[in-house]
């Protein structure tokens, strides 16, 4: 957000998917993009602020068809859920459209139409699963299976448990019908590819010249790329979701349509307010998208692809944050590992402002956030309570008791210094998408602040020199303002309440950072101050890490219910010979997450310390470490594992570390793992390394062992 660039800025958020209810995992996706947009409003940015619900795709069609509702009439609940949330949270958008808006199945097809005019787009016949019992076919999450490339269970368009990789229709192994259970078969049908591959080239360069943001999602991204892009199959058979043009029986994946609600909400907002939606997508307006790490993907190859091939503007940014999980697990709903953004948090009573100053301030964006209720209180209590809020409501109260208005006096130099120096750390760090350091910096403003009170003893000086004490609590003000004006994006509720202490006019959510500087006007009447944080008692905090325990409790208890269900069912089936009903029924009222995570829970089974005792697993140093010529993911290594001769050994690292940066390298080998031949090289035991969707790390011990050095 250089002053250098006025040009406006459109900033989005990850569309929320209008079936279910928001919880503290969505939220690291909006209340960054709002603290960001309110933040370029305050250094004199124009900024339009735009989402909507994602209302298509199969999970939606799956769930509504299991309540006994239409498709529009579940979306219809959610999308008012997420607007009223979003309304209680202060995260403001300009515009919050649906994707089922008519703006957007003409804008999709508006696109789709363009890219096949400019022979990006051709049919093909491929295998689509197939139910022969519930005669249908099943795109995307009416079948699951194994996933071909790490065999996991696996979604029929995502491997959501194992590698993260997108999966293409026909890709899964073992397909069972989720709707009846049954095996499911492939059949061949028409169906329609985007050609992605042409892309590689103009990816490669935008994502490594020219994309902005965070480096995460840019090094993914960039490492999918080289591993080799494939043609994108963009049809389904679905009735729910925008058409495929020409083809009534098709409608385009989900994941076409919902990020081209980035350009119709932006429509939307332009129909409103009379302005103009091609500045950004058409002209020289920013593009910034705000996401999780879990959809960069879609974001950094997919959407830049369709944007270039049918002649729109390319993002300028696209900020991805860790992933939130809790007690270090992947947010669950099935498994209770959930906080709910509005019934665990909003209704509970506590204020928005303190969750957005945690999710903002405790760790930085790209970073895995672990919830955690004690963190956040302490957070809050040493944090927003003892530091920021203290020196606000202690400087205003005593300038109110004392002189009842802003007491005469100038802005000190040393304190013009360090406002100023606030402004230029903070401005710097939200401009890198640094808001953990934006908001740090901030805070140190507000430390000063309190040892400056402290240093001065205004209670002591009021009794000898009201004047001198004057001046004291003028400084202190003046810094409360920038406070107020430092703060406003991240606690925007309780800034107001400051700005109005203040006496100042006007509201702090349109005055720019810049204001920080311009002098109180002294003898202004003061209002008697309100205290804007209070403290979070430990009994509050223990009442929800209760209903949390009791929540993974419940979930543990329906779930044990449900597979000593699935048990009986499953005789039954044997007995009859066919699918009972009972079972079908066990099986559709299920959510497709839950089922993959029993399938999961069920496939590792506990083993003797003998079992383990059977792996030869040693430390390893690498000598010598190439690219293997034929192969675009695998590596060749010799590694010293404490034996006379190097051992050679091929590993798949090549799309996550170059050879020159493992070169020396300790890791963690299998050393009697049967030989293999890859790629006609013999690899003679086999290198440790952990997958975290799309990022794969290499396991190294973190102290310096010898060779050959065992692990029990
Ligand atoms: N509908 C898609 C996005 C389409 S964008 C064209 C989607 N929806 S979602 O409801 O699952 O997620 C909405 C936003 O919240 C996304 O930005 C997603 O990355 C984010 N998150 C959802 N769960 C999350 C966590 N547990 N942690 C961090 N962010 C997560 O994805
Ligand atoms: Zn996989």
């Amino acid at each position: 957000m250089s002053d250098l660039s006025d040009k406006p800025v459109l900033v989005t958020c990850g569309l929320p998917y209008a079936n279910g209810k928001a919880h503290v995992g969505h939220l690291r996706t909006y209340v960054p993009a709002d603290i960001y947009v309110r933040a370029l409003k305050k250094v004199g940015r124009k900024a339009i602020f735009v989402c909507g619900s994602d209302t298509h795709g199969t999970p939606i069609v799956v769930n509504a068809e299991q309540l006994g509702i239409t498709p529009g009439e579940l979306v219809e609940e959610y999308h008012a859920h997420f607007k009223n949330l979003f309304k209680r949270l202060e995260i403001n958008f300009d515009a919050f459209g649906t994707t089922d808006d008519k703006e957007n199945h003409d804008r999709t097809k508006q696109i789709v139409n363009r890219l096949i005019e400019k022979d990006y787009v051709y049919p093909k016949i491929i295998e689509i699963a197939y139910c022969p019992r519930c005669n249908r076919f099943l795109p995307d999450r009416y079948v699951e299976g194994t996933c071909p490339h790490c065999g996991e269970a696996a979604r029929g368009d995502e491997c959501d448990q194992g590698c993260g990789k997108h999966l293409e229709p026909g890709e899964l192994s073992n397909p069972v019908c989720t709707l009846c259970g049954g095996p499911a078969e492939y059949r061949k049908q028409e169906h329609f590819f985007f050609k992605l591959s042409e892309f590689s080239d103009y990816l490669k360069t935008y994502l490594s010249k020219e994309l902005g943001g965070t480096a995460n999602a840019r090094n993914y991204a960039l490492g999918w790329v080289k591993q080799g892009l494939s043609d994108w199959c963009i049809t389904r058979n679905l009735e729910w979701g925008v058409k495929f043009p020409g083809h009534e029986a098709l409608v385009v994946y989900v994941w076409v349509d919902a990020p081209i609600g980035y350009i119709a909400f932006t429509e939307e907002w332009a129909a409103k307010t009379g302005q103009s939606w091609e500045k950004f997508w058409k002209g020289e307006g920013e593009i910034v998208h705000f996401i999780g790490g879990d959809i960069a993907y879609h974001h950094c190859i997919f959407w830049p692809a369709m944007l270039k091939g049918a002649d729109y503007s390319s993002p300028k940014a696209i900020v991805a944050s860790g992933m939130v999980k809790i007690d270090d697990k992947t947010f669950s709903k099935s498994r209770g590992y959930v906080v709910w953004a509005e019934e665990d948090y909003l209704d509970q009573g506590f204020h928005p402002d303190l969750l957005r100053y945690y999710l903002a301030s405790y760790t930085s964006h790209t970073k895995e956030l672990n919830f955690s209720w004690r963190v956040l209180q302490e957070k809050i209590n040493t944090e927003l309570v003892a530091g920021l809020g203290n020196f606000l409501y202690r400087s205003m109260l005593f300038a109110f008791k004392n002189y009842g208005k802003i007491p005469t006096g100038k802005i000190e130099p040393e304190i013009k210094e360090e406002i100023k120096k606030a402004i230029k750390g903070v401005k710097a760090a939200m401009e890198d998408y640094e808001f953990k350091k934006g908001v740090d910096m901030a805070m140190a403003l507000a430390s000063y602040g309190n040892s400056y009170f402290q240093a001065h003893e205004p209670w002591k000086l009021i009794k000898e020199d009201k004047e001198a004490c004057g001046q004291v609590l003028y400084n202190c003000l003046q810094l409360g303002k920038a406070l107020a004006l430092l703060f406003e994006p991240v606690t925007p509720g309780s800034m107001e309440e400051a700005w109005k202490g203040l006496g100042l006019q006007g509201s702090v959510h349109e005055a720019e950072y810049k204001e920080a500087l311009v002098p109180l006007k002294s003898e202004t009447p003061m209002a008697k101050p309100k205290i804007l944080f209070t403290k979070l008692e430990n009994e509050k905090i223990e009442e929800m890490e209760a209903i949390f325990t009791q929540r993974i409790k419940e979930a543990v208890e329906k779930r044990d219910a449900k597979k000593g269900n699935k048990k009986q069912v499953k005789e039954v089936t044997k007995s009859e010979g066919k699918l009972s009903k009972e079972r079908t029924k066990t099986q559709a009222e299920k959510n497709t997450d839950e089922k993959l995570e029993e399938n999961l829970e069920e496939g590792l089974s506990q083993i003797d310390y003998e079992d383990f005792a059977k792996l030869d697993i040693r430390v390893g140093k690498i000598l010598v470490a190439e690219k293997i010529k034929k192969s675009r993911k695998l590596l060749r290594l010799e590694v010293d594992i404490g034996e006379p001769e190097p051992r050679q050994i091929v590993a798949g690292m090549a799309p996550y570390y170059e050879p020159e940066e493992m070169l020396g390298k300790q890791i963690i080998v299998l050393a009697n793992l049967k030989p293999v031949k890859l790629c006609g090289v013999k690899s003679n035991g086999m290198m440790l390394a952990a997958e975290d969707g799309a990022l794969t790390a290499a396991l190294m011990p973190d102290k310096d062992l010898g060779p050959g050095s065992k692990i029990r």
